[in-house]
């Protein structure tokens, strides 16, 4: 049977080998958090929609100590710097370390009493690839605070606060997708989250089937600014259909059908905006469906259509992304998507176990063939949420 995490025993080794030459004596324990692929449901987070993300193998680990103080000292491999810093002086500061005061400042605002500690943190999720690496680094750190001042581990409200703390602290407007499914992944699972209830269903992603993500190596250029404005135009979809009917909260309240009656008082970029992301929440369903029957050809069209409706009605594709989805299409993926907000980042495709392997190196070496960048494939698998190993 092949090790299904054959990285965390390489990030594990290393991160505990640091810990003892930094600090001189084993650690309490080791906090994890798995960053993310969203199978399909992208941008309706922020809409109260539907998402169907699954946590990954691939993730953020933080070896810990509790310290008697309100200090935190923690050394990050990836980075090869250190941090410090007291609870009692928060630091809006940019780069990881924002991440970390961030979690610390949300957890105090939310009246939760922190002790310090010291930490040595390593991931094997790329950083800034839309795999949500800056979510899995908020749930570990998280995590680790939960352990050290021995807080009730509450996943749901964890994950909130973790939102906030990227939010507020750290100034991205993001919804609650990645840090829910960071918080509450289940190995063999995808979960499917109704962003406006939060009520959360663990789907069984079949056996048969493998997730392929593909890193374009292409920059996330205007990711930001983008996916601010796709917001706001949103809410102005929201705001133009409410001065006509006050049935309708936000667009998870209408379907392809009901929005079509507004179409006439929509600009033509607000119309399609809108378009996406409520015909995004019905191929969820379908996902759904399609998922828990193992029809994995109708659930391979659904992505190939979210793909469609993201570059051509929401925009927020690129020429490297569209180049990864055709060409895992045409290496016979069953569908294929850009994942995440998109800009740049990855795309995933949906392949049977079998040909997982072989989809990954052939789709991969005609893309770095066509384009010259240094695109990588990794087979993924659905992993738990966060966790802590003693
Ligand atoms: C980013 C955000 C999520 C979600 C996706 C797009 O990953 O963090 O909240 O909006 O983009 O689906």
């Amino acid at each position: 049977m092949p090790d299904p995490y054959p990285f965390e025993k390489t990030v594990k080794a290393q991160i505990l080998e640091r810990f003892q030459q930094q600090y001189h004596t084993a650690p309490a324990g080791i906090a994890h958090a798995p960053g993310r692929v969203n199978l399909i449901g992208e941008h309706t987070d922020y809409n109260e929609g539907f998402v169907l993300p699954m946590a990954i193998d691939r993730g953020i680990w933080i070896a810990f100590r509790p310290r008697t103080d309100r200090r935190v000292r923690l050394y990050s491999l990836d980075f090869e710097e250190s941090m410090q810093f007291s609870l009692d002086a928060l630091d809006q500061k940019q780069s990881w370390a924002g991440y970390v005061h961030g979690v610390a400042w949300a957890l105090q605002t939310a009246g939760q009493p922190l002790t310090g500690w010291d930490g040595v943190v390593m991931g094997n999720v790329p950083i800034g690839a839309g795999l949500s690496s800056s979510a899995a680094l908020e749930l570990a750190v998280a995590r680790v605070f939960a352990a050290v001042s021995g807080l009730d581990w509450q996943p749901i409200e964890m994950a909130l606060l973790c939102q906030r703390a990227e939010n507020v602290w750290v100034g991205v407007n993001c919804g609650v997708m990645d840090q829910l499914v960071s918080a509450l992944g289940r190995a063999q699972h995808a979960l499917c989250i109704d962003t406006r209830s939060l009520h959360t269903e663990y789907v069984p992603f079949p056996s048969s089937a493998r997730i392929v993500v593909f890193y374009s190596d292409a920059p996330r250029s205007l990711a930001a600014s983008a996916y601010n404005q796709r917001r706001a135009e949103c809410e102005e979809a929201v705001r133009r259909i409410q001065a006509l009917t006050s049935q309708v909260r936000s667009l998870r309240d209408l379907t392809p059908e009901s929005l079509d009656a507004f179409r006439s008082y929509l600009p033509e970029t607000i119309y399609r905006r809108a378009r996406h992301v409520v015909t995004e929440n019905a191929r969820v369903l379908a996902s759904v469906q399609a998922m828990r029957t193992g029809d994995l050809e109708s659930l391979g069209r659904w992505m190939l259509a979210s793909h469609r409706s993201l570059r051509d009605d929401y925009q927020v594709s690129s020429a490297a992304l569209d180049k990864l989805v055709a060409l895992a299409m045409d290496a016979g993926a069953l569908g294929a998507r850009l994942t995440g907000a998109g800009f740049g980042g990855c795309a995933i495709a949906l392949c049977r176990t079998a040909h997982a392997e072989q989809l990954a190196s052939e789709v991969i070496a005609a893309y770095n063939a066509q384009t010259g960048l240094h695109g990588e494939a990794y087979a993924v698998v659905a992993s738990d949420g966060a966790g802590i190993d003693e």
